[in-house]
């Protein structure tokens, strides 16, 4: 098994003018690959602040964040943000698709923020996705004529469309209503057992943390 994620001990203290405050100390883990790992814990206890951490959002005070054995918490800005884009996909409960752009260009926006030229392959790959996820016959629907389901999907595909090593979700259905938060965790699924993601997903949901292995933060 093959481990694609780690963190060596890893704590963070954010400084204030006022304050410090120590969020955690000391934390290893190791995420292997194809795995769903869940962070649990109180609310405060550091849940986002050590998802952003492993994603290469947020850097650790001290200790080391490996990446498919690329180590990430050093990297300058500029870099940390291309391998971000590369190689880490985000699902948000909001979907947080452009209201002015179609699906396709929804799908297509992490690739023109790399810089990626969208050649007749790229977006062959775009509508291979949408196709997978029963979707392409909208493709040229903007997010406000696409049910909550496609709009969901939409996203999926754009989380995908890096082929992403690793995908993220914070509170992925924090404050959703049943069948919403159903359909969030079928989409969570779908990432790891269709198409063979490692997920890492910050939760309150024990429904989804079942499921995991878990990071309890108390
Ligand atoms: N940018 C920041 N500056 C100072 N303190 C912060 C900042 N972000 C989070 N915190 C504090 O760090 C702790 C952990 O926050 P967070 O990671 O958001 O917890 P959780 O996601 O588990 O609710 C909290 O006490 C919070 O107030
Ligand atoms: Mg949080």
């Amino acid at each position: 098994m093959t481990n694609i994620l780690s963190g060596k001990k890893l704590s963070k203290e954010y400084r204030t003018v006022v304050d410090k405050v120590l969020v955690f100390e000391n934390i290893n883990l190791e995420i292997e690959a194809g795995s769903a790992t869940a962070i649990i814990g109180q609310s405060g206890r550091g849940k986002t602040t050590l998802l952003n951490i492993l994603s290469g959002l947020d850097r650790p005070t001290s200790g080391e964040v490996f990446l498919n054995q690329e180590r990430i918490d050093n990297k300058s800005e500029k870099d940390l943000s291309d391998f971000r884009n590369r190689n880490i996909g985000f699902v948000f409960q909001h979907h947080y698709l452009l209201e002015d752009f179609t699906a396709l260009d929804n799908v297509l926006i992490p690739l023109r923020i790399g810089g990626k030229k969208i050649d007749p392959e790229t977006a062959d790959w775009a509508l291979e996705l949408l196709s997978n996820l029963g979707i392409y016959e909208r493709r040229e629907h903007y997010p406000d004529q696409l049910s909550g389901g496609e709009r969901q999907r939409v996203a999926i595909a754009r989380a995908l469309v890096f082929n992403p090593l690793v995908v993220f979700a914070d509170e992925p259905t924090g404050s959703l209503d049943k069948k919403n938060s159903a359909m969030v965790e079928e989409m969570l699924w779908e990432l790891k057992d269709k198409w063979n993601k490692t997920l890492v997903i910050a939760t309150h949901n024990m429904e989804i943390a079942k499921k995991c292995s878990i990071i309890d933060l108390g």
